[in-house]
Formats: C-alpha cells, structure tokens, sequence
C-alpha cells in the first residue's frame, strides 16, 4: 500500500514557517499584505478567496479582499491593479481567474507588477522560470515539488510524465521537473498511447480535471503520485483526477484528494506573500 503524502502536514509546517518570520517582521514594524482581487460571485472562485484570507489571517499576513462586481469593465479592473502596484503597503497582488468573459485575462495578467505576482503568472516570473531565474513559482506546481521533495526520493534521471499542459500547473510543473534533472513527457488531450506513457512514470503528476481518468492499472509499481484534480463527483464528495483506491495499491506514495495538493498551493501562496515583502525590503 502507498504511502500518504498529507498536504495537511506539509502545508502547517509551511504555514508555521511562513507565520514565524511574518511575526520577526512585525517586530521590526514591517507589515506583510496580500490583495485579493474578485470580479463576480464564481461560487468556487469565492471559496478559494475565502480560503486564501483565512490562511493570511492564521499565518499573519494582511490582506485585502478587493471585490468588485461581474459587469465591472477590464479599464476599471485595469485601475484596480494598477492602485494595488502603487501602494506600498501591498506586497502581493492577485486576481482571481477565471474572470467574466468580456474581461481579457491576458491584459489582466500583464498588467500585474512583477515584484507583486505571488501567482507567479507574469510573462516576467514565466520567463525566468523557464530560464531557471529566481522567480515567484506558480503556487500549484511549487506546492507539487514540495510534496515530491517530502518523499526524500531523488529526482534525478528519473521518468517524471506530467499530464495536462495548461499554463497554470501542467507547463510550469514540467518545466520544475527538468530542473531537477528528471526526463520529462508532458501529455495531453491529443496524445497517443497515454496508459503506455503513463506506466512508465517513476513520478506521475496529473492535473486534467476529470475524476477517476488515472485508473490503477496506468500506475507503475513503486510510482509516486501526485494528484492535482479536484472534481464534485455525483455522490457529492471530491475526488480527484485518479481512481485512488486502486493507484494506492501500486503506487509508493501517492496524495489524497482533499487533503492533499490543494492545501499546498495555499500554502504557496503564503509563502510567495512572504518572499514578496521580503524583496521589497531588499
Ligand atoms: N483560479 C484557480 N486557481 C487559481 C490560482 O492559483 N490563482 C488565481 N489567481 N486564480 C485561480
């Protein structure tokens, strides 16, 4: 049976971390603040918010949720981040995606100050990440390392097949795992062979957005698992993106859905709100 990564554990001992150097901060008078930007009432979007405010007020960071309404245009959603680039007492900024459709996401995204992009979703932070820069890491695919890097297993020369390439986890994953040294199959909707591919997968990370399409038998014994999904299934509960049960029997370690990935991206983000102010100070 595979062994449990707890999203749980790792992202409390991240979040301690995060909160004791805030509290040093505080001492020395210096204040960490994260804004939050949501356009509309995206019932999954106002709960990740709600979560990303609670980890700020337990990790002691400041943060100002900033909501504005669906039919609010991109010129004064534009404003909005433009005022939240100029204050200095904001270190990290994000918007929340997906936005309303008459807003473009990419001149949102652009429109983010570098120093400020905790999501790391800029062109700048995409840049130096695919050049190996220091640079604020996607919070999904960082939290993924992070787990991968609990297990104590090396990654290098290992098959690492990542599959999903969207821009926000799949890409970026991809990319973290050739930087430390794994060889690297990025799949996707179009590619041929996947359960072949898949088998082969010393580490297998998986962020499709479709419950149960990992079934046990695309698992190699001895694989590490990481599940990005997280899918309503028609009994009401999440599951993830593999059938767990049946991964958990070939796999070393895999990670549970809930409780696994998706408090490791929030966790992340407290960490990135940290770096940020820390930046800032120079
Ligand atoms: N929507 C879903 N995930 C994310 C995320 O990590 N950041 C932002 N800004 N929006 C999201």
């Amino acid at each position: 049976m595979a062994k449990l990564i707890s999203g749980k554990e790792l992202a409390a001992r991240v979040k301690q971390e995060v909160a004791q150097e805030v509290q040093a901060l505080r001492q020395k008078q210096i204040t960490v603040r994260l804004a939050v930007i949501i356009v509309g009432e995206n019932p999954a979007s106002m709960t990740y918010v709600a979560g990303k405010a609670r980890d700020c007020e337990a990790c002691g960071i400041e943060s100002d949720v900033i909501r504005l309404p669906e039919q609010t245009t991109e010129a004064e959603l534009l404003e909005r981040v433009r005022a939240c680039n100029e204050d200095p007492s904001v270190n990290g900024l994000l918007v929340q995606l997906p936005l309303p459709k008459h807003i473009c996401e990419k001149n949102v995204i652009d429109a983010i100050a570098p120093e400020k992009d905790v999501d790391g979703f800029t062109p700048v932070n995409v840049g130096k990440m695919v050049i190996g820069e220091s640079c604020f890491l996607p919070c999904t695919p960082a939290g993924c390392l992070e787990m991968l890097r609990s297990t104590g297993l090396s990654m290098a020369g290992k098959n690492a097949v990542v599959v999903g390439r969207s821009n926000i986890v799949g890409k970026p994953m991809a990319l973290l795992l050739c930087a430390q040294n794994a060889t690297v199959t990025l799949c996707h909707s179009r590619t041929q062979d996947l359960a072949e591919i898949c088998r082969r997968a010393d580490i297998l990370v998986v962020a499709v957005g479709r419950e149960r399409f990992i079934t046990g038998d695309m698992v190699k014994p001895g694989a590490v698992v990481i599940d990005v999904g997280i899918n309503r299934g028609a009994d009401g509960k999440l599951h993830g993106d593999v059938d767990f049960e049946a991964a958990s029997e070939k796999a070393a370690f895999i990670t549970p859905v809930p409780g696994g990935v998706g408090l490791m991206t929030r966790a992340m983000l407290m960490r990135n709100t940290l770096e940020a102010a820390k930046r800032q100070r120079g």
